[in-house]
């Protein structure tokens, strides 16, 4: 524990309230956070951070709700995996953020920062807690002295302002193109002991916990590795809603505010374990909670992900199983998972209420899984069991890696699980072995799983922002030919092709499919303009635009029209003109789920259709 003088301890809720309430006074329209899983954005299977679904807008469209925006986001990371379980990491968390697009930049950024944080009206942090970081320039772009010298205005020390490099002080993408920049991070002290001579924020020792991340969008990643200056420069900040809560509640970790204390009672109870005695016991006690929470909230998401093999069903399942994992180490054999997911929906339904709607769906898939896994396990015992006359007849008494990895690839046998049973027989698993193997198998399946980095940013390459217009011809197309029951139950596009499920309770025959093709090649040939108009939800229906109903949407929101034939709400971007689409093939309709179809579709180039 420690001191930092705040008035009263904030909770979670009130300090989401605070922070909308003072960027609301600076002028900033409040707007609503956005599914998990982001809507053509090939990219990322999450969204990673609040100004992910701002994308388009940071690279010029227009926003309908203005140029200084704040608001909350539900956002999941999974590459810090195994630091979740300390004091800071979590896997899902909320952030809150204020950004400019076009509108303020680093001196307004820092200076409503350092007033929200330490004015006695809003958070009241003592000043003397609080520690910068900034950019330390390298060979491709220069050190951030504005910023320094802005905080340095502001009364925090030379000694406290810390020059960093690209790794801890540059937001942007990482081997992408895209906009990118210097941050500057806000970091409290939280009394803890410091870990060395150097400990300083940013060394991870957990002393000083970073709360708050102003980035100052200025350059475009170029393709060649350049950073060509944006003609229109943007701020997008966010501060993490759970640790900046624990450092105004006096606690040291994120798990000790009333996000978490609840869950934590119901593993003590499940596990017969206490809580705060002994560390490895907190840590797992922590990644149960943890685990079971985002599993949750993708289950819970307005266009959630189940258990799979795939994208985001995969981190889903190793969320899962992880959780599961980590109850067994504590000696727990039976299901366990509904209990804790039932209180993750209860901390959260007020302000996340699609996982109270969802309920039943998150309850139920998360026993299926529980049961697919222990099923596995059990197989995977047999299996080992099996093995075990020759691996006692050999002299070294050990289990060789690429054993220990099929047990792992075959039966998700988790190699922690092998070891325990290995040493039940005197035997050791060749660690090292497996480490190669299952090392290979990431390399592999890391392409098709998850691109996980610093705030992944959508592509928006010209192929993608014509497949999107693409979406809206085609969706249009199958309401003409197959009627107005057809609702769009999901859109992703990469760089190669489109995919746009929909209701539609049987196969399409191939007379619809050639139909909906010629439709949409004739709105192609005939060079139809988009046009884009801001108005009211209200007004947008009431004109018979399409609206993703799965999205929660802004006051204002933009309409593209295209020509006569279709008017959605979307934020974009589109092309301008439909003559520039190419010709449209659709190479694939399947079943998606019970009642929902799925098209893949792709655009032959302009010049070669020519
Ligand atoms: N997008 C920035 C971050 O997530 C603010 O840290």
């Amino acid at each position: 524990m420690f001191a930092v003088r705040t008035i009263v301890p904030m909770t979670i809720n009130d300090l989401r309230k605070k922070y909308l309430d003072f960027f609301s006074s600076r002028n900033h329209t409040v707007i609503t956070g956005k599914s998990l899983i982001p809507e053509n954005d090939p990219t990322v299977l999450f969204t990673t951070a609040g100004m992910h679904p701002l994308v388009p807008f940071i690279l010029g469209e227009t926003h309908p709700a203005g140029n200084r925006l704040t608001g909350f986001q539900k956002c999941i990371r999974t590459q810090a995996i195994d630091e979740v379980g300390d004091s800071s990491h979590l896997t899902f968390f909320e952030m809150l953020g204020n950004w400019s697009l076009g509108d303020y930049f680093k001196e307004e950024a820092i200076k409503m920062s350092f007033e929200f944080l330490t004015s006695p009206q809003w958070l009241g942090i003592d000043v003397e807690k609080l520690s910068v970081t900034v950019f330390a320039g390298d060979d491709l772009v220069l050190a951030d002295t504005t910023s320094a010298e802005i905080w340095e205005s502001l009364g925090i020390p030379g000694e406290r302002i810390h020059f960093l490099g690209r790794k801890d002080n540059w937001w942007g993408p990482a081997g992408e193109t895209g906009p990118c920049g210097p941050d500057t991070e806000m970091f409290i002290d939280t009394g803890m002991d410091p870990c060395g001579t150097d400990c300083k924020p940013g060394c991870g020792c957990g002393k000083y916990m970073e709360i708050w991340n102003d980035v100052f969008l200025e350059y475009i990643k170029q393709a060649d590795g350049s950073f060509v200056p944006m003609e229109r420069k943007c701020v997008d900040t966010g501060m993490g809603i759970d640790r900046t809560a624990a450092i105004l509640q006096g606690k040291t970790t994120v798990y000790d505010t009333e996000a978490f204390r609840p869950l934590i009672g119901i593993v003590e109870e499940l596990t017969g374990k206490k809580y705060g005695i002994d560390e490895e016991i907190d840590k797992s006690i922590r990644i149960i909670c943890d685990h079971v929470k985002t599993a949750a909230f993708i289950l819970g998401d307005e266009q959630g992900a189940k258990p799979s093999n795939l994208g985001q069903g995969y981190i889903l399942r190793r969320l899962i199983r992880r959780a599961i994992r980590h109850a067994r180490k504590l000696g727990v054999e039976e299901k366990f998972l509904l209990k804790p997911a039932e209180m993750v929906i209860e901390i959260n339904r007020e302000i996340y209420p699609e996982l109270a709607r969802k309920k039943k769906l998150i309850l139920s898939e998360l026993e299926l899984e529980e049961g697919r896994f222990l099923k596995t396990l059990q197989k995977g015992v047999l299996e080992f069991e099996k093995l075990l006359p020759n691996l006692l007849k050999g002299a070294k008494r050990i289990v060789p890696g690429r054993i220990a990895f099929k047990l792992y690839d075959t039966y998700g046998f988790p190699i922690e699980i092998t070891e325990e049973l290995a040493s039940e027989h005197g035997l050791s698993v060749d660690r090292q072995g497996f480490d190669k193997a299952f090392q290979k198998h990431q390399e592999l399946s890391k392409k098709g799983a998850e691109k996980g980095f610093k705030g992944g940013l959508a592509d928006n390459s010209e192929m993608t922002t014509r497949l999107h217009t693409s979406t809206h011809l085609l969706h249009k197309a199958l309401h003409i030919v197959l009627g107005d029951h057809v609702q769009q139950k999901g859109s992703n596009i990469t760089t190669e092709r489109l995919r746009f499920d929909f209701d539609h309770p049987e196969k399409m025959a191939p007379e619809e499919i050639a139909q909906v093709e010629n439709l949409v090649n004739e709105q192609i040939q005939k060079d139809l303009p988009v046009s884009m108009e801001i108005i009211s939800l209200e007004e947008a229906k009431q004109k018979g635009a399409f609206a993703f109903f799965g999205d929660r949407y802004e006051e204002k929101v933009k309409v593209y029209s295209i020509g006569e034939f279709s008017k959605e709400v979307c934020g974009g971007p589109h092309v301008k003109r439909t003559g520039e689409l190419g010709e449209f093939k659709i190479v694939k309709e399947q079943s998606s789920s019970a009642g929902v179809r799925r098209i893949r579709a792709v655009l032959k180039d302009p010049e070669e259709t020519q």
